[in-house]
């Protein structure tokens, strides 16, 4: 569903509140999860995100033969997808998208948040030579001062990328805000806004660090 509420005026924000979606982000946010468990609800998250961020692609109509007889049937056409993982969390969404979307390529962003600052940092940047082409979906479990994917969207914008997504798992109301003032035409996926971000830049209630929860670091 698309949020236009007064908070985010205009904007688009569709929070995915499938059953399925939003029952494993409840086992994800349980301190008492496991990496392994962790892992592997991320992984499944990705793929119903997948599902969600992909509803309206066009489609064309071919005409093939089935073993009976020929007939016209839809296909995807337009652009062709680009999944941009912005490590390291952002590859928790990879494999369950791609299960869906196998033709997609991988651009990987690689950035850190500077734990006193808070401002990205990049330190690796490798995507596919035609991304300015097509439809790129940035991926981060975590959007919350938002400097990561406003960070990602400019790099990914500087190469030629017109039309981009971006999918979270969790998201803040200033992250959601500071993005859209950034990059107001780039709609957001998410499977819920948690209520603020604490002194640290984290996301309360939130999950903890995704990255660290899905690697087993600190
Ligand atoms: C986390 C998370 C996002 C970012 C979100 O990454 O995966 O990329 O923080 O925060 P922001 O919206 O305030 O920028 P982190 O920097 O901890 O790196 P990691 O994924 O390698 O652990
Ligand atoms: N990054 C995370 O992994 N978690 C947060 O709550 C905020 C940023």
């Amino acid at each position: 569903m698309a949020l236009s509420s007064k908070r985010f005026p205009m904007r688009q924000v569709h929070v995915v509140r499938h059953p399925l979606v939003q029952h494993k982000l409840s086992l994800m946010r349980s301190a008492e999860r496991s990496t392994q468990g962790f892992r592997r609800l991320l992984n499944e998250i990705g793929m119903l995100l997948a599902y969600e961020v992909t509803r309206d692609l066009p489609l064309e109509e071919v005409e093939i033969e089935t073993p009976l007889s020929r007939m016209k049937t839809p296909i995807l056409s337009g652009k062709k997808l680009v999944f941009a993982p912005i490590l390291r969390a952002g590859m928790g969404f990879v494999d369950g998208m791609l299960d869906l979307v196998p033709s997609a390529r991988i651009a990987h962003i690689g950035l850190y948040r500077d734990p006193k600052t808070l401002q990205a940092v990049e330190y690796y940047f490798k995507a596919p030579p035609d991304v300015a082409e097509r439809l790129v979906v940035v991926l981060d479990p975590m959007l919350a001062t938002a400097n990561s994917a406003v960070a990602a969207v400019d790099r990914l914008k500087e190469r030629g990328c017109k039309e981009l997504r971006l999918v979270c798992l969790l998201a803040a109301p200033e992250g959601i805000e500071r993005f859209h003032g950034a990059h107001p035409e780039v709609p957001i996926w998410t499977a819920a806004i948690d209520s603020h971000l604490d002194g640290h830049g984290y996301i309360v209630p939130g999950l903890g660090d995704a990255g660290d929860r899905m690697f087993g670091t600190r």
